[in-house]
């Protein structure tokens, strides 16, 4: 989205003086109905996934199925960072291995003409402190996607288009082609007018872009310690912002995006900056409505740490089969520090979980969490 991202990058930009906002236990506010949405959203992305393990004989995930490059690297939490960035995982300097995984955002595997929005999932090891409910291994997950927002607010928005999604999942192929190039396309005009993409149509039209040449978000607000925040992903190396400037030809090779992904982790590290954006006032920066864009003018991205993923074979056979069919990277993956806020994130938590479970016991694979890092094959 839009091109303001490497604009708002240095520390020292902050023009709000205003406090973060601190966290307490009634910022979210949820909705009577929501577990019945949740429990619908379940039903329709399950369907969904039958629809897609009868195609291919193996389930894959209900979304972001088709990956681009998986990386194992560091997680390198800054130090002197001041007290209101100091919480959670980051609240000490230190070394933490990950690994990470890079897909097209479609549950289904399709051509890369079909450009959508992307996802970038990172699982942190060696993570002390206090878990979430059912989340026993020393592990954080941050799960992002290109887009500074979600295109839906809520759970309830989320089940409209899901429903939608879930009957495309049965189009033809040729007709999702036609929709991303006709996503794209318009975007592009809204972009020449309005200087910033659409979130829906970006989502359905996303350019076709390196996937490490670019952020990922969480979007929706999470647990900041002390503090609320959205928290992103940002390339940083002088490689990456070379890469900005390639055009991928997607049309002419179906696989454009896990072809350019490898091709620049065999020879170079790829660097993303983890950056916070905090919360200064849940009017302006609301939890429950997941599709609000955070003023970065009041409240800009802040570096706490940097991810390094030193060149290697992004998509060595055990290690893209363990990342596809034994993990699972999901927000309930957390320290109670950095609980997942707001509707779609509450749905988020049980629903993964949910579609996580259907896609190990169709394809008879154990769901193991692993504990460190050397349990994924490199
Ligand atoms: C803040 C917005 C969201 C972002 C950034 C996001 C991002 C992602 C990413 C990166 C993955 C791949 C995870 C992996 O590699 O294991 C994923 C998978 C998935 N997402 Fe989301 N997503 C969002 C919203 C949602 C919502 C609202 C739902 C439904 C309530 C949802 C349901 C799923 C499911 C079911 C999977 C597959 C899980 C599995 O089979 O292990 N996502 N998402």
């Amino acid at each position: 989205m839009g091109s303001r991202w490497n604009d708002f990058h240095l520390d020292d930009r902050i023009t709000d003086q205003r406090a973060p906002l601190h966290y307490h236990d009634r910022i979210e506010t949820p909705a009577i109905d929501e577990d019945k949405i949740i429990d619908a959203i379940i039903a329709s992305m399950t369907r969904e996934s039958e629809t897609t393990a009868d195609r291919y004989k193996h389930a894959v995930r209900a979304s972001h199925a088709k990956v681009s490059g998986v990386a194992v690297g560091e997680l390198r939490v800054l130090p002197d960072l001041p007290p209101e960035l100091a919480q959670g995982l980051f609240a000490k300097p230190g070394t933490h291995p990950v690994v990470v995984r890079f897909a097209q955002g479609p549950g289904e595997y399709l051509k890369d003409s079909v450009s959508t929005h992307r996802g970038m999932a990172i699982k942190v090891f060696g993570v002390e402190g206090e878990k979430l409910p059912g989340h026993d291994a020393p592990t954080q997950d941050f799960v992002f996607a290109t887009g500074l927002v979600f295109p839906n607010p809520d759970a309830k928005g989320f089940l409209g288009s899901m429903k939608q999604l879930e009957m495309g999942t049965k189009a033809p192929e040729a007709v999702k082609v036609a929709v991303s190039q006709a996503a794209r396309a318009l975007d592009s005009v809204v972009r020449a007018v309005k200087g910033e993409s659409s979130p829906l149509l970006d989502f359905f039209g996303h350019q076709p872009l390196h996937p490490l040449a670019e952020p990922y978000y969480s979007q929706a607000a999470l647990r900041y310690g002390d503090h609320v925040a959205k928290i992103a992903a940002f390339p940083a190396s002088p490689a990456q912002s070379a890469l900005a400037k390639e055009t991928l030809h997607p049309g002419d090779d179906p696989d454009a995006f896990r072809h350019a992904v490898l091709a620049y982790l065999k020879g170079e590290a790829a660097v993303f900056e983890i950056r916070v954006q905090l919360c200064l006032d849940l009017n302006e920066m609301p939890v429950e409505n997941a599709s609000k864009e955070w003023s970065e003018e009041a409240s800009p991205y802040r570096t706490v740490a940097r991810i390094v993923l030193p060149p290697q074979d992004g998509y060595a056979e055990a290690k893209r089969k363990y990342a596809d069919d034994v993990l699972s990277f999901r927000p309930a993956h957390s320290l109670a520090a950095h609980r997942p806020l707001g509707s779609l994130m509450r749905a988020r938590l049980k629903t993964y979980q949910a579609l996580s479970r259907f896609r190990h016991e169709r394809n008879q694979v154990s769901e193991v969490e692993p504990i460190s890092i050397d349990q994924v094959p490199t």
